[in-house]
């Protein structure tokens, strides 16, 4: 990703900067490697952003929510309705309603009390809802543990062991037609040895439902293909082509069954930095404190899972020859980019760059402590 330094100079700090040609670029490769049976779902909780989402939205790909406002904001920038998944684990009446005016292509249920309450709303609204069963397959992802979600402990999906009861209660939901199952084991998902194992257990789901005669007319995987904090600029793309062979080669599909992924981070995280100015640059006892004027209220992964991303002083060309701990505003000391940052010396008003904040950064933003918005800067607006 290329900065320019004049071009950020006028700019009120911080912001989110989003090269849309690299979405673009990102996109045109995961078409090339995805078998054009595949149905790919954007997931927008990674970001929400109109811009972003308009580009992902006319590359033809669909969408998935979490929300009821995630499913009106899809329907708003023009995703279609007929290929909007609804996931989470707590619809409420609300947002369930939201999706079923919305005619969405599926609910990924996730209890059997939620499928008694999307039959009863779909009665009263004289809807049938389709649905797929998220199923939680008790597959490790091997990521941070907040963003696991494919294990019995956790409290997504409907456990192997409840499967019997779910498809008696399905039984008796007239407004309701399964179409599909539905799995996400995790998010930022490297080794792809986890989403083999994935498959391996899909397949035996598939068998117990094919031994009790349902026919399943989808599979849908989830997301959580991970992306390179450490190296944005020698791997901007994620590596698709060997994402999608793992399915290609290991999950067994049904004669015309279609398979469906869930890609939030993959998507955006590359194409998206957090710029900030250095307010201060402050002495302590066994280290220098750079402190930028973005703080965990414009990114938050770092203080949430430890996460790391790449700091980058872009005001300076010269060696990084000086260790700092880059933190933020915010009165928390949990509110810390990066320790023992190799930079640059560093001086009170320089430009920072965050990198690999597209997924996660401004959709996770608050205003604890007042703060402001940060606004978003489109590349295309800069005209480099
Ligand atoms: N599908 C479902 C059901 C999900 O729960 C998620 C993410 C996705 C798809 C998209 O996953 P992705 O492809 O982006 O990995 N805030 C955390 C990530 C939370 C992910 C939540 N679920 C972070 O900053 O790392």
């Amino acid at each position: 990703m290329k900065f320019s330094l004049d071009k950020f100079t006028n700019l009120a700090t911080p912001f989110y900067y989003y090269d849309l040609s690299l979405l673009e670029a990102n996109i045109t490769e995961l078409k090339k490697a995805a078998n054009p049976e595949y149905v790919v779902h954007y997931a927008l909780k990674a970001n929400a952003n109109n811009r972003i989402l308009e580009v992902i939205k006319n590359n033809g790909i669909g969408s998935d929510c979490v929300s009821g406002n995630e499913v009106k904001k899809a329907v708003e920038v023009g995703f279609k309705s007929s290929e909007i998944a609804f996931a989470g684990v707590g619809k409420s009446d609300e947002e369930i309603l939201v999706a079923l005016q919305n005619d969405i292509f599926c609910f990924n249920s996730e209890s059997g009390e939620e499928i008694k309450v999307i039959n009863e709303l779909a009665a009263k609204s004289g809807k049938i809802a389709q649905i797929a069963l998220r199923i939680n397959p008790n597959v490790h992802a091997n990521t941070h543990k907040y963003i696991t979600t494919g294990l019995e402990e956790n409290k997504f999906g409907i456990n192997l062991w409840e499967l019997d009861s779910v498809m008696e209660l399905l039984k008796a939901c007239k407004n309701i037609k399964l179409l599909g199952i539905h799995f996400h084991i995790g998010s930022q998902i490297n080794d792809l040895s986890n989403f083999k194992n994935l498959c391996t257990k899909v397949n035996e789901i598939q068998h117990w439902f094919e031994e009790r005669n349902y026919k399943l007319e989808h599979i849908n995987v989830g997301g959580g293909l991970g992306v390179d904090y450490h190296h944005p600029d020698e791997n901007p793309v994620p590596d698709y082509k060997s994402y999608f062979e793992v399915f290609e080669k290991f999950l067994e599909l049904r004669k015309n069954q279609k398979l469906h992924f869930e890609l939030g981070r993959a998507i955006v995280a590359q194409c998206g930095s957090l710029i900030s100015k250095v307010l201060y640059v402050k002495k302590g006892v066994n280290t220098s404190f750079v402190i930028l004027d973005a703080g965990m209220t414009e990114l938050i992964r770092p203080a949430l899972y430890q996460s790391y991303h790449k700091i980058e002083n872009i005001s300076k060309v010269t060696s990084e020859n000086q260790r700092y701990d880059v933190v933020g505003p915010i009165c928390e000391s949990s509110d810390c980019f990066g320790k023992a940052v190799m930079l640059p010396e560093t001086i009170r008003g320089d430009l920072f760059a965050i990198r690999t904040t597209g997924a996660y950064g401004e959709v996770m933003a608050s205003n604890y402590n007042l703060r402001e918005k940060a606004k978003a800067i489109y590349s295309d607006e800069l005209e480099f």
